[in-house]
């Protein structure tokens, strides 16, 4: 029988690091690695870490102080630092926290067991960081196990970025946009259904220019945009629902609107990021559209789509921002009436443009403007809520809901949580309709009324 040891993964950041640490693990338990959920019972510790803002990169370098301790303890262990921190900071991170072994960025992680198993045997420190604009995502199939959260899963068709927002770190940790192949994501759709899988999200950092990066666009029938991809997806066999995200406005093109127009599974949810409303700061943030294409394309999406959730992600005191800059947000995000939104205050990256910006706005305007600005959200989202009460909405069933009392805990084709009572044969990945009663602060609650 092989020995078995015990793999301790802690994820900070996007779904992105979300699904690279769903690969570790996986690879990991290939080499006999079990999960726990207690690092200081591991024999290998795997930090994926996040660099998209200050603090996620400081929770991440704090984390890994803390484990000097149990290294010290027990010298054999491993320690890994992974994701978009690893490829920021490579070697340095060696010098300056002697107790980790290895650094590895996100085109490396599938090379984890064997660096593992060479700091192990070899005792070697190790920096995997090389980037690469001819990387090739390897094709692979995800485990599926049968548990409650494997009714949907997350698949990745792109890594990187080429747009450089002068606030943003992505294209300096994850390099350039590189699009898997179709048919590697099509199997990897087609395996996840066969296995019970009923949603999917499609994930990269620029979803919209999928496909750009594999040379001008083919002869027709092959699978060479991210529209056509989308059609792939929704026409895999058992697949209820699909989802993607994250998109940049300048790249939605007529055709991907009019995907839903005519994919029946493909949800009603769009993730927008608008950053600002002022056309003076997103020039300056390099988004290249203005706020009347942003809101041209939100119209858009609105006409073929009605029932349409849009969402966000704003950024308060990004440099030079004042307060007809800041005016111009609320008023974008009154009119736009997102379903939610994620907000930030600005802060520096280390190599993204806005970093020697000189005009930088106080850290105490920066909390008044997001505080504004989030409440006002929280606001509107409740409305949003409360005007669904009274209607029928499709629920995929997620599992019995964290309040306890017997409820059933769902999602809306716009991603709501709806808690509701129904039978006890409900399965996850179920679609079921549910009468909205009541809309809660973060959720809606409801009865169900049938099974699709
Ligand atoms: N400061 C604050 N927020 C940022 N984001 C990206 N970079 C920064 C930064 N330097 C936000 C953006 C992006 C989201 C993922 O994180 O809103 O869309
Ligand atoms: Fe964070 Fe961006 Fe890296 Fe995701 S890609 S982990 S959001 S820095």
């Amino acid at each position: 029988m092989t020995e078995t040891r015990n793999l301790y993964i802690e994820t900070f950041g996007c779904q992105m690091n979300e699904r690279d640490s769903e690969i570790m693990t996986q690879l990991m338990s290939q080499a006999a690695y079990l999960e726990t959920s207690r690092p200081e019972e591991a024999d290998c510790i795997v930090v994926n870490t996040c660099s998209i803002r200050g603090k996620a990169a400081q929770k991440a370098y704090s984390l890994l102080g803390g484990y000097r301790r149990l290294k010290k303890r027990r010298p054999e262990l491993v320690i890994a630092v992974a994701g978009c921190v690893a490829q920021q900071d490579g070697e340095n991170l060696l010098k300056k926290m002697p107790h980790l072994d290895l650094v590895i960025g996100p085109q490396n992680i599938y090379r984890l067991p064997e660096l593992v198993e060479s700091a192990r045997r070899q005792a070697t420190r190790t920096t995997a960081t090389e980037l690469s604009k001819d990387f090739v995502i390897p094709p692979f199939l995800p485990q599926v196990n049968g548990t409650a959260t494997n009714h949907k899963r997350f698949v990745t068709i792109m890594q990187g970025c080429n747009n450089f927002c002068t606030y943003c770190v992505v294209p300096h940790t994850r390099g350039r946009e590189v699009s898997r192949k179709p048919e590697d994501i099509i199997n990897e759709v087609r395996h996840l259904a066969d296995h019970g899988v009923r949603e999917v999200t499609l994930l990269g950092q620029n979803v919209n220019s999928y496909g750009q990066d594999r040379g001008p666009a083919g002869t027709t029938g092959q699978i060479d945009d991210f529209p056509a991809l989308l059609q792939a997806v929704v026409a895999v066999e058992g697949i209820y629902r699909v989802r993607f995200t994250t998109s940049h406005p300048k790249d939605l093109s007529p055709e991907l609107i009019d995907c839903f127009a005519q994919l029946n599974k493909l949800c009603p949810h769009f993730h927008l990021p608008v950053q600002s409303g002022s056309d003076r700061i997103l020039a300056r943030m390099n988004r290249k559209y203005s706020r009347a294409d942003y809101l041209a394309r939100v119209a858009q999406l609105r006409r073929v789509r009605p029932d349409i959730a849009i969402t966000t992600d704003l950024i308060v005191g990004f440099p030079g921002e004042t307060e007809a800059d800041f005016e111009a947000t609320m008023e974008l995000v009154n009119f736009v009436r997102y379903d939610s939104a994620f907000s930030f205050k600005y802060s520096d990256r280390p190599n993204a443009a806005a970093a020697a910006f000189d005009d930088k706005v106080p850290e105490e305007v920066k909390s008044r403007r997001l505080s504004l600005l989030q409440q006002r959200q929280e606001e509107i989202s409740r409305e949003i809520g409360r005007s669904m009460v009274g209607s029928t909405v499709e629920v995929m069933v997620e599992g019995r809901s964290k309040n306890s009392d017997g409820q059933w805990s769902g999602r809306t084709p716009t991603n709501r949580i709806v808690n509701f009572t129904g039978p006890d044969s409900l399965r996850p990945g179920e679609l079921v309709d549910v009468y909205l009663e009541e809309a809660c602060r973060h959720s809606l609650r409801g009865r169900m009324r049938r099974a699709k």
